[in-house]
């Protein structure tokens, strides 16, 4: 693995991954970050590390539906893996607005295959990132392993799904060498604040309604995005090919306790004091449409075969990431009033996804 292609790396778990493998881990090759760039990319995550490793890494604003763009990058960086984050993420987007996640997840996931088994000769690993949400809604009891059917209930968890069984296919049908993860909801650093924990962390902080969907007892596990980069880099490295690996933080909770926890850390910390709990500020709103219940992940797979464990709590990686978002209020500014935008059009042109 010298030349990496990883898709989608100016979004939230991508740039985190391509931080992770040039400061920290034992990768020593080079990547290539293609991103178009959409609402929830931002070349400003990783400008840092533009400066820093000049000779190992690159930005190419690139769409990865777009052939035969893409087919000249695999050649002219000489790709021998691939490490596929691009997609459309947000279920509540896929429930307004289900086109994009058709054509990017799995459109876009099509042309890299194909690509990859054009350039299969070079082609070490075509690794792709997923979500434990292709498995569906679990009842009170039990947990998604690898063998769970697939049952995914948005528009974003089908085209993930979808997405998925090309990956597959493409290994059992021409033996491409790939690896696939399933993970539960992350959180941390860079993530656009229209998920969960950074747009309830920012509301609190501010004193705005928190609104939570229902009656707040749909349960997620958390895993701290560091916790998902190690495990994405562990299965790469030592995984098996054609095998796919679960990955959880063993830490479900139900939605209205993350945010009664996000209000009590904010509560005791030396920030502008408000005269009020901030748990006062949730709002009961209307239910998203097919709002799955419950997800819980079995990650044994991952620990006994790789010895993979996440090292993050559940509390600690909110205190972290809490910490994160009150000290990058610049990052966070130009994140919402969309300035990071403008940037954007100035430096690459046109948004083309
Ligand atoms: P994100 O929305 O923050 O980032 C997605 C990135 O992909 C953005 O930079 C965007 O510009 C880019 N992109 C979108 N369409 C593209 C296209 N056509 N061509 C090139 N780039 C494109 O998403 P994220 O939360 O970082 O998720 C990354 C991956 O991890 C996704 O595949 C997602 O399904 C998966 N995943 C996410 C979570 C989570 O909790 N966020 C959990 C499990 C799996
Ligand atoms: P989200 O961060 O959108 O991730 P996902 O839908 O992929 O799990 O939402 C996490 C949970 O929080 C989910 O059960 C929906 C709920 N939620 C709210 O209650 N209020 C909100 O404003 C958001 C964005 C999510």
């Amino acid at each position: 693995m010298k030349n990496m292609l990883v898709t989608g790396g100016c979004g939230f778990i991508g740039a985190n991954f391509i931080r992770y493998l040039l400061e920290k881990s034992d990768f020593d090759g080079s990547v290539v970050n293609v991103d178009c760039l959409t609402y929830a990319g931002n070349p400003e995550n990783l400008s840092d590390i533009e400066e820093r490793f000049p000779d190992r890494y690159i930005f190419v604003k690139g769409d990865i539906c777009y052939k035969e763009g893409m087919a000249r990058l695999f050649n002219d960086y000489e790709i021998d893996t691939v490490c596929h984050f691009a997609a459309e993420s947000h279920v509540d987007r896929s429930i307004v607005g289900p086109a994009a996640f058709i054509q990017t997840n799995i459109v876009g996931t099509f042309n890299l295959l194909e690509l990859a088994r054009k350039n299969q000769g070079r082609l070490e690993l075509f690794h792709h990132i997923s979500t434990d949400e292709v498995f569906g809604s679990l009842g009170k009891e039990g947990y998604f392993t690898e063998e769970t059917a697939y049952k995914p209930n948005s528009p974003y968890s089908a085209s993930k799904a979808a997405s998925d069984h090309l990956v597959r296919a493409y290994y059992k049908t021409y033996d491409l060498p790939v690896t696939i993860s399933n993970c539960s909801n992350n959180y941390g650093p860079y993530q656009f604040p229209e998920k969960l924990l950074p747009l309830m962390i920012l509301n609190a902080f501010e004193g705005k309604p928190l609104p939570v969907y229902g009656d707040g007892l749909n349960v997620r596990d958390w895993l701290y995005v560091r916790d998902h980069c190690t495990a994405i880099w562990t299965i790469m490295k030592n995984g098996k090919r054609g095998e796919t690996y679960n990955i959880g933080g063993d830490t479900e909770m139900e939605n209205i306790r993350i945010v009664e926890m996000v209000c009590d850390i904010l509560d005791e910390l030396p920030v502008p004091k408000r005269d009020y709990p901030r748990r006062e500020l949730v709002e009961f709103v209307k239910d998203r449409p097919g709002h799955d219940r419950r997800y819980a992940i079995d990650f044994t797979k991952l620990t006994e075969e790789l010895g993979w464990m996440p090292e993050e709590s559940l509390e600690s990686g909110i205190r972290k990431t809490i910490k994160w978002y009150l000290d990058n209020q610049e990052w966070v500014d130009r994140v919402r009033s969309g300035e990071y935008q403008s940037w954007i059009k100035e430096q690459y042109g046109q948004a083309d996804c």
